[in-house]
């Protein structure tokens, strides 16, 4: 009981610490973090990391490292990662998305995709994206490389209702437990602008 409430705090701290990190690097993607569910989330996370080992470090006998290794180089996967970016973007034109369009990266890894797409596209076509993922090494990943990063899982969003023009869960749907993928589905399409307002 202890060492939950010790966690559980500890969890908390640090999604308000990446909260303030993120309120700093981009003030409106912060803005679409629900401060209420800071508490639940943090309570919930471990749960849902059970089943999420596998992306963290060597260590503790995962293959990130290995995996973000990897990614070292994002545009090897220009082609599929542009495709992605297609389908949030209007008439899904790429010259149509823009830098203040709102983009959840749910399943974001270290980010190889904002990585990537800041080399394919030019400025005025990169919409300001929010990675994030289950997995803490993941975000670490990300926070190194200072993209906007979000520990969270796509399960249960940390972000508040209609707040993202866009919804990405792509290369890692498997590793989402097949009872759960209706949640995920369901979360995306709370935080999802066009769809709540249509
Ligand atoms: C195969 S990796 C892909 C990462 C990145 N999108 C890419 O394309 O390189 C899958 C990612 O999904 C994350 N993941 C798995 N289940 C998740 C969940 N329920 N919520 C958030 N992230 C999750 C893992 O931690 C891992 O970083």
């Amino acid at each position: 009981m202890d060492v939950k409430v010790l966690n559980t705090s500890a969890n908390e701290q640090k999604l308000w610490k990446q909260l303030a990190r993120l309120k700093e690097i981009s003030p409106s993607l912060a803005n679409c973090v629900d401060l209420e569910r800071i508490k639940r989330v943090a309570t919930d996370i471990h749960f849902y990391a059970e089943n999420n080992s596998d992306f963290e470090s060597q260590k503790e006998g995962g293959r990130g490292d290995v995996y973000r290794l990897a990614q070292r180089i994002p545009v090897v996967r220009a082609i599929g990662i542009l495709n992605l970016f297609r389908l949030v973007a209007s008439e899904e034109n790429l010259e149509n998305l823009l830098p203040n369009d709102l983009i959840l990266d749910a399943l974001g890894g270290d980010g190889v995709l904002v990585r990537a797409l800041k080399q394919l596209l030019p400025e005025s076509s990169i919409p300001n994206i929010l990675t994030s993922d289950l997995s803490e090494e993941m975000i670490r990943g990300a926070v190194e490389y200072g993209i906007p990063a979000l520990w969270q899982p796509a399960q249960q969003l940390l972000l508040k209702d209609r707040s993202m023009d866009g919804v990405i869960l792509a290369y890692g749907t498997h590793h989402i437990p097949r009872a759960q993928r209706l949640i995920v589905c369901k979360e995306g399409f709370k935080v999802w602008w066009t769809f709540c307002s249509s």
